[in-house]
């Protein structure tokens, strides 16, 4: 199967109409939506969704304020589309971020940084299962 990503428009960004020029980045890069919903999230499901950053002092604010509102999670596919959707959000922190990048263009809080995308292979298997069933997963080739 071809690689998946998980990207997920945090709440503030929804409140402020970013959705589709988060969307619109990935498409004109060429990569293929498979999956995408907007929805409240769980306590529950936010914290297994960050449960590497649990004993961080960032923890419970940052579960906090991913529930304070909707948010668009989505799941997009294609060759290198982990690492490039990481350079297409740029770096966690905005104030490290040129200009040109998701962050860098619309955020200088670390805490509001736009848009969260899986850092691996394996962490984005791990996210997309967690926020989708199988089933929400769409395949592509049956529009060929
Ligand atoms: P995200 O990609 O969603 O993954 C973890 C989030 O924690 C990160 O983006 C930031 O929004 C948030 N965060 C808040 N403070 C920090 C911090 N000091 N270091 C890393 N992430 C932080």
């Amino acid at each position: 199967p071809r690689e998946r990503t998980f990207i997920c428009v945090k709440p503030d960004s929804v409140q402020r109409g970013l959705i589709g020029d988060i969307i619109k980045r990935f498409e004109q890069k060429g990569f293929k939506l498979v999956a995408m919903k907007m929805m409240q999230a769980s306590e529950e499901l936010l914290k297994a969704h960050y449960e590497e950053h649990a004993a961080k002092p960032f923890f419970p604010p940052l579960v906090k304020y991913m529930g304070s509102g909707p948010l668009v999670p989505m799941v997009w596919e294609g060759q290198g589309v982990v690492k490039m959707g990481r350079m297409i959000l740029g770096e966690t922190n905005p104030l490290d971020d040129q200009p040109g990048t998701i962050r860098g263009d619309y955020s200088i809080r670390m805490a509001k940084n736009v848009a969260h995308g899986s850092d691996a292979v394996e962490s984005a298997k791990r996210e997309i299962s967690l926020w989708f069933t199988d089933s929400e997963l769409n395949s592509w080739s049956r529009c060929d």
